[in-house]
């Protein structure tokens, strides 16, 4: 099969799988992933079969709803990839970024190893920041039935440890920037930061209501 219609085979196959997920990895998110990944990959010099197969390939099993099992995604990706005759070592090579594409933590060293595999966690990344990160962070907090913002005692700490969607600006999407892997996923990444603290500014200014004038 020529690789174009791998390709296509393979949105199609992440499309239909992923359609209605409301949890964060819906299609739509691959679809920008798979066309950021593209932009990067064309500036970073990667090889842009292996980083679109990954990059629609990227979510396909989500480890945290298959029971916190971490090699679901890969082992299904790669047999994918396999039923349709693509050669061991792109096989080898998507199956593997996907291993590797979840954040860790912040501080956690990433083990993406491949300029490709880079490129991809880039592309990621950037869904979760900016307007769309925003958005996404909100749906995922009510999907788990999270409050929006919980306020902390301390004035001018934003950050409660109550499992708030606010709270997870603090814990991961204000550290997104900062671990960019590629000179262009930091670029496009600056912009998106700046509009989300923009956001937060807004959002605390906003929460108490609007103050009654004497
Ligand atoms: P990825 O697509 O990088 O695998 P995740 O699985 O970590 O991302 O999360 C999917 C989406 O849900 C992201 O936009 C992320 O910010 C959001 N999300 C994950 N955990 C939380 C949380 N505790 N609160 C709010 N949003 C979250
Ligand atoms: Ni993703």
């Amino acid at each position: 099969m020529d690789r174009d219609s791998v390709l296509a085979q393979t949105a199609e196959y992440a499309r239909t799988t992923l359609q209605g997920d409301v949890s964060g990895h819906d299609w739509w998110h691959v679809y920008r992933v798979w066309r950021s990944a593209l932009y990067i990959a064309r500036r970073e010099q990667a090889d842009l079969f292996v980083v679109q197969l990954a990059a629609l390939l990227h979510d396909i099993a989500d480890w945290k709803f298959h029971g916190g099992d971490h090699t679901v995604g890969p082992r299904v990706a790669g047999e994918w990839l396999t039923s349709l005759r693509v050669e061991e070592s792109v096989v080898a090579h998507v199956s593997d970024i996907v291993s590797h594409i979840s954040f860790r933590g912040a501080g956690v060293p990433s083990l993406m190893t491949s300029a490709e595999g880079r490129v991809v966690q880039d592309a990621d990344r950037l869904d979760a920041i900016g307007a769309v990160g925003i958005a996404r962070a909100f749906a995922y907090g009510g999907y788990k039935g999270r409050p929006l913002y919980t306020p902390a005692a301390a004035p001018g700490l934003h950050q409660s440890g109550s499992g708030a969607t606010i709270d997870h600006f603090y814990e991961k999407l204000l550290h997104l920037k900062d671990l960019m892997n590629t000179e262009t996923g930091k670029a496009l990444a600056t912009e998106r930061h700046a509009f989300m603290q923009q956001f937060l500014a807004r959002f605390f200014a906003e929460w108490d209501g609007v103050a009654t004038r004497q």
